[in-house]
């Protein structure tokens, strides 16, 4: 029987509550598709912080190495000035393992209700491709005469050739990915059809302003696609992607984007399908060791209550077994919960789910 072996960083707050139900269903689904997993648990987070003084371990990357995949909880602290966590935890590990893809699915499941008018789980189905790793996120930039009246202050987004080309690539094999001959994506018209293509990716920039990095996104994009002829090319500038999510979500298959415009435009897709509660991304090195996680931070007011959601983590469980190839498990996964969410849950809000945090997980793996 297959083995693999992750690492789990429960973190703070609600994060042990939901990644015992990420697990939880992991393990059925293990039954069910005949694999079997060891986890390692790392108490990283606030609370570690708070009574040891360190963030992070010197070597926290090099024995994340060591697994699989990495399941995280959420990390956040409300004692804990902001910042400290999240640039010493979460982006540092993002950068430490090179994890150059933040995938995050924006998918509406039935039964969830989205702010967006007359929209239906068919028009909510895309997924961004964020740049992890570079950008105004590489953090690049100073001060100069701080503390002045004329202090001045430079961030800048910093892209190499090599970043953008590996997560168009990624991009591009993502799109034909999700979307064959026998099952094209549906928003393409007959023309394109004729044409072969099968699937779609959209670009996200701002052409129009920022002239150099989205100059170097363009050309890249344009080059990379001629080697994907059945996938048809978009772009769309930041704002009006925003406009289009909002307005017209049915348009996109995949969207491509640099890092700091993904960490916006994902915000807005998952409170689309329904808010935290059931929104999961991946941290994703395609040679390396990839982190999956619930989007939704820490919720401290609800901990220990069992009433959160854990629908996003069991999510992040599911995209993390799709990342380590067990993707029948993880699409059977996808389906369990979205038959929960369309015949069981009477909301996505904390507390007001009609079940617990464990019943909630349990319901997945009954209907596994
Ligand atoms: C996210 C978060 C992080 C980010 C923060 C917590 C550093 O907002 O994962 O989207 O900006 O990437
Ligand atoms: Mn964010």
């Amino acid at each position: 029987m297959k083995h693999y072996n992750f690492a789990v960083i429960s973190g703070d707050g609600t994060g042990p509550e939901v990644v015992a139900e990420a697990l939880k269903v992991l393990e059925a689904a293990g039954k069910k598709y005949g694999f079997e997993f060891s986890t390692t648990e790392f108490n990283w987070g606030g609370e570690h912080y708070l009574s040891t003084g360190e963030v992070l371990p010197e070597d926290a990357a090099e024995q994340l190495k060591k697994f699989d995949a990495v399941l995280l909880g959420a990390i956040g602290h409300p004692k804990v000035k902001p910042g400290i966590l999240e640039k010493g935890i979460l982006l540092k590990l993002r950068f430490d393992l090179d994890q150059y893809i933040n995938l995050r699915p924006v998918k509406l499941f039935p039964g969830v209700e989205t702010p967006l008018a007359n929209k239906k789980p068919e028009d909510i189905d895309y997924v961004v491709v964020r740049e992890n790793v570079g950008g105004l996120y590489t953090g690049i930039g100073g001060f100069t005469m701080k503390g002045t009246a004329d202090e001045t202050a430079v961030q800048s987004m910093v892209y190499t050739r090599n970043q953008v080309e590996r997560c168009i690539r990624y991009s591009f094999d993502l799109a034909r990915k999700r979307h064959t001959k026998e099952n094209p994506w549906r928003g393409l018209k007959e023309k394109d059809i004729a044409e072969g293509k099968t699937a779609q990716l959209t670009l996200c920039g701002k052409t129009n302003v920022l002239t150099y990095v989205f100059d170097l996104w363009e050309r890249v994009f344009h080059e990379v696609g001629k080697e994907y002829p059945d996938v048809k090319m978009d772009y769309a500038h930041v704002d009006a992607t925003t406009m289009w999510m909002v307005k017209n979500p049915e348009w996109f298959d995949v969207i491509v984007t640099e890092n700091m415009f993904g960490d916006i435009i994902t915000d807005l897709g998952a409170m689309t399908q329904g808010g935290m509660g059931v929104a999961a991304g991946g941290n994703i090195n395609p040679n390396g060791v990839s982190m999956f996680e619930p989007i939704g931070g820490s919720a401290p007011k609800y901990t220990g209550m069992g009433v959160i959601n854990p629908l996003a983590a069991v999510l992040a469980g599911a995209m993390m077994l799709d990342y380590i190839g067990e993707d029948e498990a993880a699409a059977d996964i996808e389906k369990s919960v979205a038959f929960v969410t369309g015949n069981k849950l009477k909301s996505m809000a904390a507390g007001k789910m009609g079940y617990s945090t464990s019943e909630v997980g349990d319901l997945v793996v009954e209907n596994l």
